[in-house]
């Protein structure tokens, strides 16, 4: 029960990762927030959370819609203690061919979507005496993939961006840190799991020689938000089993 009494707001927690990420913390006893544009699974994580589970319905590239995420947790709540950053997005596509579409709407929820985020969190957590923001970014953060492009851009700039944060809101009482996973058995990575040329390239580099287990990202996020992580800040957590390609 590491966060009992605490108030967590997991953004994209309806499904995917951030839908382990929010049971996690429920298993630690938190009160969790769910935001996201749709409910998606949301019937299945209240079997776990119960009424400690509510969502909202937010979209991470509105900056009014967030700002609304963040008043009503607080109104329902009267606090808000962590902010998991874990909205997101990918649009394959090589340089030449992506549409521009397509790269906004990776760059505005990936990172305009972050930024939004902890902009919109960071007076309830420092009139609080501080808080923890984690930043969900990936393992193309740091590793050249052709044709993800706009998704490694957008990973890369969260990392910078985590560093930033953590840097300016030193003195607060709020750390920033980021969760980088490798594949993992939920939503985006499930989904090239499945692709058998992208699972035999990944395999190979791969010390866990399985996919990551949503659960397992989430432990992380966990560990981050508890006291455990009370001396963890500005850092970029790999969950990844040991992926050797760089
Ligand atoms: N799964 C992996 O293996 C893996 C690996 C590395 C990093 N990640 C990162 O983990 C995070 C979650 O990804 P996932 O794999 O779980 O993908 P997913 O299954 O597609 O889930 C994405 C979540 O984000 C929400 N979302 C998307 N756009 C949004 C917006 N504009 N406003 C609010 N919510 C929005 C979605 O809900 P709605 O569509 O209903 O809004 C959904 O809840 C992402 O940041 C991703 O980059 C995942």
């Amino acid at each position: 029960m590491r966060l009992r009494g605490k108030v967590v707001v997991v953004t994209g927690g309806t499904r995917g990762l951030g839908r382990s990420i929010a049971e996690a913390a429920l298993l630690e006893g938190a009160r969790v927030v769910c935001a996201a544009r749709s409910t998606g699974d949301l019937e299945l994580i209240r079997e776990v959370g119960h009424d400690r589970v509510h969502f909202h319905h937010t979209d991470v590239r509105d900056r009014a819609s967030v700002e609304a995420l963040m008043r009503a947790t607080h109104d329902r709540y009267g606090r808000l203690d962590v902010l998991v950053c874990n909205a997101g997005v990918s649009n394959d596509g090589m340089v030449r061919d992506l549409g521009v579409a397509e790269w906004s709407e990776v760059i505005d929820t990936n990172l305009t979507g972050t930024f939004h985020c902890v902009q919109a969190a960071v007076p309830y957590l420092e009139a609080q005496g501080g808080g923890r923001i984690i930043v969900i970014s990936s393992a193309l953060s740091t590793r050249v993939s052709p044709g993800a492009g706009a998704y490694s851009v957008s990973k890369a700039a969260v990392d910078m961006f985590t560093k930033v944060c953590a840097a300016e809101f030193a003195g607060t009482g709020i750390t920033v840190n980021a969760v980088a996973p490798g594949i993992i058995d939920q939503g985006l990575g499930a989904r090239l799991a499945e692709n058998d040329l992208v699972w035999d390239a990944v395999e190979a580099r791969l010390l866990a020689g399985r996919p990551g287990r949503g659960e397992e990202v989430g432990n992380a996020v966990v560990f981050l938000a508890s006291d455990d992580g009370s001396y963890i800040n500005s850092h970029v957590m790999e969950v990844n089993g040991g992926l050797l390609w760089s």
